[in-house]
């Protein structure tokens, strides 16, 4: 019988000497690399070992996980092993926020529980409203909510003790019972209207929506349709594995510094355009088209490589993000209230042929989560700075699931990569006299 050895052999062709390295789940350890020396030509010192050159992380695992597996090609998306249309369709955000920190589905008993402390987390110190009233009238609420996250480390100093699993808890279920409270307030700032004080009456959802959008009723009713499109949103942005700003949670958690902080970093990274403002250039997009009967000079100008089809391809689905079919389908429900957008009418045409085109087919590009999420909040009112806040929102349990799990790992160490010096060595400082003179 054939015996395949889990091993790499690599011959250093410097100094001829072969190296045995194991593989281990489709991994070679990038610490073996670092037994492999050779003499430096220029000393004929041992030189430093072999390190691996990955600007960006493109093939580098960074942890062991059981959050989040994705199989681009297949275009599958699995929370905890759940697939996520099952989850978009038969669960509720919190749920799979229980599910996500806890690696299992609750109980009915600890689902209740769950939901309960969730609820009565809600309200903030009122120092943290006054903090946020201190921002300028125009300031951007992911600013504003990455600052008053990172603020929160300092209203819970007990959130530094990280090795106490139930302090751990305290802080998880803070965090994704405030982060609503907290990006609402961002968004009312902005419109010069007065922050809204949680109503726990109402779901996770329907208080967001009551934050967002309470004016001088005394109570809010939410639109159950509008509230579920939203709430399925959450679940889909839940957690998506290794992405920017989870490594950015993981990296700063590695110093073993509170959630508060690490959370922070992570509302930074999605921040960038490159990681949660794609939405928005599709929306760009779309007005910028429209009308239908411009597509096929858009798309012209896209295969003459002029410009790209936003809200298009993906760096690990090379399939249909499998959200975005889930989104499409909420986007129907929710034009259903609101009135339809006609920027759908352009969407849909817009995917219709590209789907079909050669030059989108043979390169794998098809609609990723942003394309129609947009088109969403837009229809929800939300102003296009406002999409990346829902985007953290829904991310939270994510960050915190990916954090949970990096501070339990024995194997992980402060996230700190190596570099390749390309500057000078060994110059003579010359005091500024000296210099000027
Ligand atoms: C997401 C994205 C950055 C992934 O990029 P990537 O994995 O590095 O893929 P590449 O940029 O190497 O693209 C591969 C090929 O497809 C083309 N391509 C990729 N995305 C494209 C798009 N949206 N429109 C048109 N062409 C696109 C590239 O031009 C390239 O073509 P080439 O081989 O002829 O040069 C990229 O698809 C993109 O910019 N999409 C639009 C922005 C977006 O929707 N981002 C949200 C992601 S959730």
């Amino acid at each position: 019988m054939l015996t395949v050895t889990e091993s790499l052999t690599v011959r250093d062709n410097r100094t001829g000497v072969e190296y045995d390295i194991p593989i281990t789940d489709g991994t070679i350890r990038a610490a073996d690399l670092g037994k492999i020396k050779a003499a430096d030509p220029a000393t004929s010192e041992e030189g430093p070992g072999l390190a691996v050159y990955d600007p960006g992380f493109v093939n580098t695992a960074s942890c062991r996980s059981s959050v989040t597996y994705i199989d681009g090609d297949k275009g599958v998306l699995e929370y905890r092993g759940y697939p996520i249309e099952q989850l978009a369709e038969k669960s509720s955000f919190l749920e799979v926020s229980y599910l996500l920190v806890h690696g299992a589905l609750p109980t009915k008993e600890e689902y209740d529980a769950w939901v309960h402390e969730i609820t009565f987390h809600t309200f903030v110190h009122e120092n943290i409203k006054e903090f946020m009233q201190g921002f300028r009238y125009d300031a951007h609420p992911m600013g504003m909510l990455m600052a008053s996250v990172g603020a929160m480390s300092t209203f819970y100093p007990d959130a530094a003790n990280i090795s106490d699993p139930d302090n751990r808890r305290l802080q998880i279920i803070r965090l994704i019972a405030k982060m609503p409270t907290l990006g609402a307030w961002a968004f009312r700032h902005a419109q010069g209207k007065p922050y809204v004080y949680p109503d726990n009456d109402l779901s996770y959802t329907g208080n967001f929506l009551s934050m967002l959008f309470k004016m001088s009723e005394s109570k809010y009713a939410p639109d159950e349709r509008i509230v579920k499109a939203l709430d399925t949103l959450f679940i889909l942005h839940a957690d998506h594995e290794q992405n920017a700003s989870a490594n950015a949670v993981r990296s700063v958690g590695s110093t073993q510094v509170d959630p508060y902080s690490s959370v922070a970093a992570g509302v930074g990274a999605l921040f960038g355009p490159l990681h949660g403002g794609a939405n928005e250039a599709v929306l760009r997009m779309l007005r910028r088209i429209g009308k239908v009967e411009n597509i096929p000079a858009f798309i012209e100008g896209v295969k003459a490589g002029n410009e790209r089809l936003m809200g298009f391809g993906h760096r690990v689905y090379k399939n249909y993000d499998p959200r975005a079919t889930i989104i499409k389908q909420q986007a129907l429900n929710v034009f259903e209230v609101t009135g339809t957008n006609p920027l759908l009418n352009i969407a849909m045409e817009l995917e219709k042929i590209a789907l079909e085109d050669e030059y989108f087919v043979s390169r794998k590009l098809y609609p990723n989560v942003d394309f129609y999420s947009g088109l969403i909040y837009e229809a929800l009112e939300f102003p296009p700075e406002m999409f990346t806040v829902l985007f953290a929102i829904g991310r939270t349990p994510g960050w915190l699931s990916q954090w949970l799990e990096l501070v339990q790992d024995k194997e992980q160490k402060i996230a700190r990569p190596k570099q390749i010096y390309t500057g000078e060595r060994g110059l003579t400082f010359v005091p500024r006299d000296v210099r000027w003179a």
